[in-house]
C-alpha cells in the first residue's frame, strides 16, 4: 500500500543518513563497505522495518540489508531505531530490480520475502517478487547452502509461488500452510501482526541453494 508523505519524513531520513542509501546513490561506499562485512542477510520489501529491526537486535553478528522502494516506509523504520542505534542494519531505498547488479560480488546467507505484494492480475504476475525471473536473481547472490524464506497471508500468491519453485534451481526445505511463527530465526512483520490478528493462516516456504 502506498504510504502518505508525512511532514517529518524527510527530516528523519536526512538525520539518519548513516543507516540509509537512496537509489540515486547506489554506488555509495556505504553500500560496498556494508556488503564487505561478514555474514550478510537481505530483506526485500521491508516496509516499516519491524522484521529487520527485531532480527538485527536478535542477531548482532549478522549484517542486514533491508530494501524498500517507499522512502516514507523507511522513515517509519528509521524513527524506530533513533533511540536504539543498531550498527548492523542498512536500509536501501530503491526498487530491488536496480540493486541486483550492485550485489553480484557478494553472497548472502538468507533472503527474506515477507508479505510481498500479491499482484493478482494475470498481466501483473511478472512483478511478483517470487516470480521465476526473480528466483534466478536470488540464486545468483545466495551462498551455497543459503536460503530464500517467503511468508505470506495470500493463498493465491503463495500457491502460485510454490508452482514457480518448480521452474527454479532451488531445493525445497519446507512448505507450511499454517506457520506458527515460532522459528527463532524469524520475527513478526507489521503485516503479519495484522493478519495473525484477523486469524488468517500464514503460509511459509524455505528453499535452499544447493550447488549442482
Ligand atoms: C505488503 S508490504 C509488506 C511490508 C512488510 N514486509 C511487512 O510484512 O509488514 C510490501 C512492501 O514491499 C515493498 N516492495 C514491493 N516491491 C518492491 C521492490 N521491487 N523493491 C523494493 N521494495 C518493494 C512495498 O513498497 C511494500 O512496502
Amino acid at each position: 500500500m502506498r504510504l502518505k508523505n508525512r511532514p517529518w519524513g524527510k527530516t528523519v531520513l536526512d538525520n539518519n543518513s548513516e543507516y540509509y542509501v537512496h537509489d540515486t546513490n547506489l554506488d555509495d561506499v556505504k553500500l560496498t563497505d556494508f556488503c564487505s562485512r561478514g555474514s550478510l542477510v537481505l530483506e526485500i520489501g521491508a516496509g516499516k522495518g519491524d522484521f529487520v529491526i527485531t532480527m538485527a537486535q536478535k542477531y548482532p553478528d549478522i549484517n542486514f540489508i533491508a530494501v524498500e522502494m517507499q522512502s516514507m516506509a523507511l522513515a517509519f523504520a528509521l524513527r524506530k531505531i533513533q533511540d536504539n542505534k543498531l550498527n548492523n542494519v542498512l536500509f536501501v531505498n530503491c526498487d530491488m530490480h536496480f540493486l541486483f547488479e550492485k550485489l553480484q560480488d557478494y553472497k548472502f546467507e538468507t533472503i527474506f520475502l515477507n508479505f510481498s505484494d500479491p499482484w493478482p492480475k494475470k498481466r501483473q504476475n511478472k512483478r511478483r517478487l517470487t516470480y521465476p525471473t526473480m528466483l534466478n536473481e536470488y540464486y545468483k547472490i545466495l551462498k551455497n547452502g543459503g536460503k530464500l524464506i517467503f511468508k505470506s497471508d495470500n493463498d493465491v500468491l503463495f500457491n502460485d509461488s510454490v508452482e514457480y519453485l518448480k521452474e527454479s534451481p532451488f531445493k525445497v526445505e519446507s512448505i507450511v500452510y499454517d506457520y506458527d511463527g515460532n522459528d527463532p530465526y524469524d520475527a513478526q512483520t507489521e503485516y503479519e501482526t495484522k493478519f495473525r490478528g484477523l486469524g488468517t493462516p500464514i503460509k511459509r516456504y524455505i528453499v535452499v541453494k544447493e550447488e549442482k
